[in-house]
């Protein structure tokens, strides 16, 4: 919208657009990106409280999941957006850490707001928090501990520590031992861990600990024919990702039907090629059928017929998974259907799961994709598991893939503190203010946990620098009962990279944030009207046009 052309400076703002420069645009930023900070941080760690987001439409969500706080609420200040996306990226990259990035966020901000005080200039606090980021990976990577694919202690450990203080907690053990099971499942053989390859399901009315994990799959479908087998020992299955009936354009442009006979033989011709569908998928040798899209009702009952137990319209997701998780390979062609592209499973049954009928595809011989079968009392309940469930399986895959692992329970970030403020002294100049504040910025997250956990802040950072002076660096806060302890003897383990991730995410944004000093924001009657429903499906970024009165 502005321009530079041979040093006359054009603007061309539509009326009634908004323009905030220089130290007031920076407040302003600031201010909205701490606002969103302090939405979020008395959610941290296992003594956090939930948030309760209601919805234009009226839907609750109550959750303790930074991300998902964020995603809900309904944000329009640019820089408070930006915030926003850090705990999206977050997200993305590590699916666990959300509260902490955007703590670190705003408390970066908070600090830089002191320096600008003291005219330091908004470019030297951005490369000293730079250097300072910098350095807190080579930092954190020296403190990090290796941790093995198949050391199940230790990612049980990491497991529950991410769901502690989420709803997710009531799943337990059960729960916790189901995360580890599953990822571990589906390892590639390449080290890597993705997992789009664990399909939740989820159902009400029944206890968390009743959720269970399926070496296979479960596929929220029922058969289609009550004559078809309830289960099938041995499973051989088709994969087939075509209708299985006569296209019914075929039909009508080739056919003209001019007397009874015709009629007859048009329709034993129908029977015959339908017929015909069935007996190539038996000679396969398969006794289950998985198809993608729609089963003709003759099919049904000659499928029924002939002992096959069938599912129509499955998930192309669903088809990929059973794919990955029985060895089959998806056909689209009936015809070309042979043994080899069948799926094996060492059972198939439809059970009943509360009020639905599910298919159960398990004892699969190594299946690259499993399926949990996720119960809570209540859909708030089991939503809230599934979030918790997802943070889980996350870290638990990113502890596997990075193989390094690091104590938490504020007990890196004071490390950190300390180290860092060494490393300032040696850098000197202005930006040793700003690795300064950087420092001072980390311990927001000791602090806050003990804030949660209604101890007193000074007191408990105090007993964490001395313990930290003295040597110890895995030492962190037990909120349960006020004290400092080794956070490794306590349990307390998370993925290196969750605290990379948070930090680097958090100095990206603060430093973004720190560098705008001219605000464009264009009218905000032009904008488009909110779609119906409004925030909901928002995922906060996007759609909304920049506003300038979040504060
Ligand atoms: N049992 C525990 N004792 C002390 N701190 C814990 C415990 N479990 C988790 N934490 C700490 O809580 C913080 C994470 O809190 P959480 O609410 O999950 O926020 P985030 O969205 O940042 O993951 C981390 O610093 C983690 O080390
Ligand atoms: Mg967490």
């Amino acid at each position: 919208m502005g321009g530079q052309l041979g040093g006359t400076p054009i603007l061309v703002l539509r009326e009634g657009s908004e323009r905030t420069k220089g130290k007031e645009a920076q407040n302003r930023n600031i201010l909205a990106a701490k606002t969103v900070a302090s939405a979020v941080r008395t959610t941290l760690g296992p003594k956090g409280m939930d948030k309760m987001l209601v919805d234009s439409m009226g839907d609750v969500v109550i959750t303790n999941d930074g991300a998902t706080i964020l995603k809900e609420m309904d944000i329009e200040h640019p820089a408070a957006k930006m915030m926003v996306e850090v705990a999206k990226t977050q997200d993305d990259e590590v699916g666990d850490g959300t509260t902490t990035a955007v703590v670190l966020a705003g408390e970066l901000l908070k600090k830089a707001e002191d320096l600008l005080e003291q005219d330091v200039h908004p470019t030297l606090i951005a490369s000293g928090y730079g250097m300072a980021s910098e350095k807190a990976s080579v930092i954190l990577n020296g403190i990090a501990a290796d941790v093995k694919a198949d050391d199940i202690v230790m990612l049980k450990k990491i497991a529950k520590t991410s769901i502690t203080g989420k709803g997710a907690e009531i799943g337990g053990e059960n729960l916790i031992d189901l995360a580890v099971n599953a990822v571990s499942a589906i390892v590639d053989e390449d080290g890597s861990v993705d997992i789009e390859n664990i399909s939740v399901e989820k159902k009400t009315g029944a206890n968390a600990e009743e959720s269970q994990l399926i070496s296979g799959m479960v596929i929220d479908k029922e058969r289609v024919h009550p004559n078809m087998p309830k289960k099938v020992e041995g499973a051989k299955i088709a994969l087939i990702n075509a209708a299985l009936e006569i296209e019914k354009t075929e039909v009508d442009a080739k056919i003209e039907i001019t007397s009874p006979d015709q009629l007859k033989s048009f329709l034993d011709e129908e029977e015959r090629m339908l017929k015909e569908i069935v007996e190539k998928i038996s000679a396969s040798g398969a006794n289950v059928v998985f198809c993608q899209k729609g089963i003709d009702d003759l099919v049904q009952h000659y499928l029924a017929k002939a002992g096959i137990l069938a599912a129509r319209r499955a998930k192309k997701s669903d088809m990929e998974k059973l794919s990955r998780a029985t060895g089959g390979r998806i056909v689209t062609n009936v015809d070309e259907i042979e043994d080899n592209d069948l799926g094996s499973a060492g059972v198939v049954e439809e059970r009943k799961i509360g009020d639905d009928q599910m298919i159960f595809v398990e004892e699969c011989k190594n299946p690259k994709a499993v399926s949990i079968l996720l119960r809570g009392g209540t859909e708030h309940v089991v939503d809230e598991l599934d979030r918790g469930l997802h943070d889980a399986l996350r870290v638990i895959g990113v502890a596997i893939e990075d193989k390094k692992v690091i104590a938490g329970g504020g007990s890196p970030e004071v490390e950190l503190a300390l180290r860092l403020r060494e490393f300032a002294s040696t850098v000197g100049g202005r930006e040793q203010l700003a690795i300064e504040a950087f420092a001072d910025a980390m311990e927001a997250i000791p602090r806050t946990l003990a804030e949660n956990a209604g101890l007193d802040p000074i007191d408990m950072i105090v007993a964490l620098r001395s313990a930290h002076e003295s040597g110890s660096k895995t030492s962190g806060l037990n909120v349960y009962e006020g004290k400092v302890v080794d956070m490794n003897e306590a349990g307390v383990i998370e993925p290196l990279r969750v605290k990379t991730q948070s930090i680097s995410s958090a100095t990206e944004s603060a430093n973004m944030i720190l560098r705008i000093d001219d605000v464009i924001a264009s009218s905000r009657s032009a904008a488009p009207p909110m779609p119906p429903g409004g925030m909901g499906g928002m995922g906060g970024m996007g759609g909304m046009p920049p506003g300038m009165d979040f504060d």
